[in-house]
């Protein structure tokens, strides 16, 4: 029998031994010394034993029970202790470690000079509304002038989404959602996104315009003039020199596009201004009758102009930006430049 607990003791140290966790100690512990365990169970043939072994049987039985307690017991501490010490250093935290920075965004450029544009004309007075983007084919064409089957349909490749309904090429529809509300005198400036089925390395399929209207009475030509002259030159600078050149825009009479000495090369021709010396910058012209009637002016009465131009190309020309693409690509280092 000593033997028999020799060997029970020897082989509860061994498990001890490679036993990890605290159920794995727990279950040893039961195993060994429970109510049902393998000590017991010896102890049970005790009544076999000679009277003059028996108690030294029994203090050998409970220093075993003793040691091997006491063993378990230790080795559940030392392992609670070391996933304490070990979730301490995992969480540890060194304040002498130099921080890491909070990345900041900061402003698109396309917003930056939407901005721009928005407070130069709030202050000549002009008040800045917003239109739909998905808008009635009688806003974005018709009561522009522009009738179904006429050849200016074709300059603005369009997103339809149902026969009446498309995604809007342009922001001059706000002009008429604008007059069809209120009455003059009126000067309103609108930024917005358009969409036409186009692209290349200076056009996306979803760009940014802004529309400028502004109707009073003996609105004149040379109002349309100065106020372009002036807005165009805060932007690009002074300096800038500026040209009106006629066109045609079925919503104006007469209508002009403004162009500017090319900011690249001074006017002496480059590969930005396809080598005239001059850049296009925005349409404009004096609003056709045809217009107001649409929406209840009455064009003795009244006169006003409009103008119309693109976002994305003015801010490749303000900052030199040689890719339309570069600005919807969300790459951080290019976005972080301006
Ligand atoms: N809506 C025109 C376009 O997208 C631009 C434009 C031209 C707007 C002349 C105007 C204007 O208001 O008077 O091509």
């Amino acid at each position: 029998m000593i033997s028999e607990l020799q060997q029970l003791e020897k082989d509860a140290l061994a498990e001890l031994d490679t036993a990890k966790t605290e159920d794995q100690f727990l279950s040893i512990k039961t195993k060994y010394l429970g109510r049902k365990g393998l000590l017991t169970g010896i102890l049970r043939n005790i009544a076999k034993v000679s009277d003059d072994e028996k108690p030294l049987i029994g203090k050998l039985c409970n220093e075993i029970k003793n040691s091997l307690s006491v063993k378990i017991d230790e080795a559940i501490q030392q392992q609670a202790r070391q996933k304490k010490e070990e979730i301490i250093l995992k969480e540890k935290i060194d304040v002498t470690l130099p921080g890491s920075s909070v990345k900041c965004g900061r402003i698109h450029p396309i917003n930056q000079i939407c901005r721009e544009i928005c407070s130069v004309f709030s202050s000549f007075g002009f008040s800045v509304v917003e239109g739909p983007e998905i808008e009635l084919d009688y806003y974005n064409f018709e009561a522009l002038n522009i009738p179904k089957d006429h050849p200016a349909r074709d300059m603005q490749d369009t997103f339809y989404i149902e026969e009446n309904i498309v995604l809007r090429t342009h922001t001059s529809p706000v002009q008429v959602r604008v007059m069809e509300k209120f009455r003059p005198p009126l000067r309103i400036l609108s930024p917005g996104k358009v969409y036409r089925r186009d692209s290349d390395v200076s056009h996306t399929p979803m760009f940014h315009q802004i529309e400028g209207l502004l109707v009073d009475k003996n609105v004149t030509f040379g109002d349309l003039k100065g106020i372009l002259t002036s807005f165009l030159k805060k932007i690009f600078g002074e300096v800038t020199v500026l040209r009106f050149r006629p066109s045609f825009f079925p919503f104006t009479e007469p209508s002009a596009e403004v162009d500017i000495r090319c900011v690249m090369c001074g006017g002496s021709g480059c590969r930005v201004c396809g080598q005239s010396g001059w850049l296009e910058i925005l349409g404009s012209g004096m609003v056709d009758p045809a217009v107001f009637r649409n929406v209840n002016y009455d064009s003795e009465e009244y006169s006003g102009f409009a103008f119309g131009l693109g976002l994305e190309r003015m801010a490749m020309l303000k900052y030199g930006i040689s890719d339309i693409r570069l600005f919807f690509e969300n790459d951080i280092r290019f976005l972080k430049q301006f």
